[in-house]
């Protein structure tokens, strides 16, 4: 018999000997707004068969995320289709966000299930890696007038333009995630999110600078802005980098491509030099990212897929 119970942490063991980590893990309940979260777990004959969790991220709390697995010789006997809907009975009345889930393309077992229950396409964000040498080189575009290059590691000392880089980040970052809004992000946490030093280069941050007014062209450092960013990270390990995030203050892409492609050519011209790989990222909602997957021959690819559904009012 099947019974349905929320776990406790003496369960959390037998949970991870179902053989997948819970993605954002199945305890404790959270019962703030922003990062509410419940869990449940399926027992047959006395034996763990399943989990499942809803939960909001704190960054993009538009969705209430659900996460379900149900161990391989259970399946197809409706145990996933009951957890969810025990999930989203514990939805607080007063919480009306749509629902979220996320798998990789690879997993058709979910892309069933999500679909049968009335999930719809979201985003799909393709994951690789490639050889920026293996790239045509593209011809230097010219700077349009008024624009230098600053790199971070130029840059990081000038408190006001460092702020400005954090900032522009997050500008191109809630620009790009209107499909799932982020939360409001203030200084501290754009410093913390995008400039953190861990995964930060110095020297392959690159910052489009222009002058602010003027009567400050004899000081352009001191009154130059960040226009435009691109950067590699560090958080890829040895011998390769993970190009970051990339985009114009500006949001008319036209006008601004001449810019990010510059920055671009940086990024790749920095990681040939020191003969790295690149992994890459890309939402199909990156104006700059996406249309790039298309034209690169990615290694080691992985396509993700975000699916959602709104809750009847
Ligand atoms: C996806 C998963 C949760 C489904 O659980 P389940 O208990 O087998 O699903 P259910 O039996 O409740 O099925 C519910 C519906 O989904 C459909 N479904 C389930 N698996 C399916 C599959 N492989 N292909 C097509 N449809 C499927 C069922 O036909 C059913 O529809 P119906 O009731 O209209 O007939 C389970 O297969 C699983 O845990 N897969 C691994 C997920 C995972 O961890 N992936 C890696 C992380 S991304």
């Amino acid at each position: 018999m099947l019974t349905v119970r929320a776990p406790v942490p003496a369960d959390l063991d037998a949970i991870a000997a179902l053989g997948r980590e819970p993605g954002d893990g199945v305890l404790p309940d959270v019962d703030a707004s922003s990062s509410f979260r419940r869990s449940l777990m399926a027992c047959s004959e006395g034996i763990v068969v399943a989990y499942g969790s809803i939960f909001s991220r704190p960054l993009h709390p538009a969705r209430l995320r659900l996460d379900v697995f149900v161990s391989p010789d259970s399946r197809n006997h409706g145990i996933g289709r009951t957890l969810v809907h025990q999930l989203v009975a514990k939805i607080p009345k007063t919480d009306v966000r749509d629902l979220q889930a996320n798998y990789w393309q690879s997993d058709r077992s979910s892309a069933g299930f999500w679909d049968r229950l009335g999930f719809e396409h979201l985003m799909r964000t393709r994951i690789g890696t490639f050889d920026p040498s293996s790239l045509a080189e593209e011809p230097i575009q010219r700077l349009p007038e008024g624009v230098s290059i600053g790199t971070g590691a130029e840059l990081i000392s000038d408190r006001s333009i460092w702020n400005g880089i954090a900032l522009l980040h997050e500008t191109v970052y809630r620009r790009n995630h209107w499909w799932n809004p982020p939360a409001p992000i203030d200084l501290h946490q754009a410093r913390d999110l995008f400039l953190q030093p861990a995964d930060l280069i110095p020297d392959a941050l690159f910052v489009a600078l222009e002058v602010a007014g003027p009567e400050a062209t004899p000081h352009v450092a001191a009154s130059a802005v960040a226009s435009a960013v691109a950067s590699l990270r560090a958080s890829s390990g040895a011998g390769r980098c993970e190009l970051g995030w990339i985009g114009a203050r500006d949001p008319d892409l036209k006008a601004t491509k001449p810019l990010t492609d510059v920055l671009l050519h940086e990024c790749f011209a920095y990681a040939r030099a020191h003969n790295w790989l690149i992994d890459i990222e890309a939402d199909d909602a990156d104006p700059i990212l996406g249309p790039l997957a298309d034209t690169l021959d990615l290694t080691d690819r992985k396509t993700f897929l975000a699916v959602t559904k709104a809750r009847p009012a």
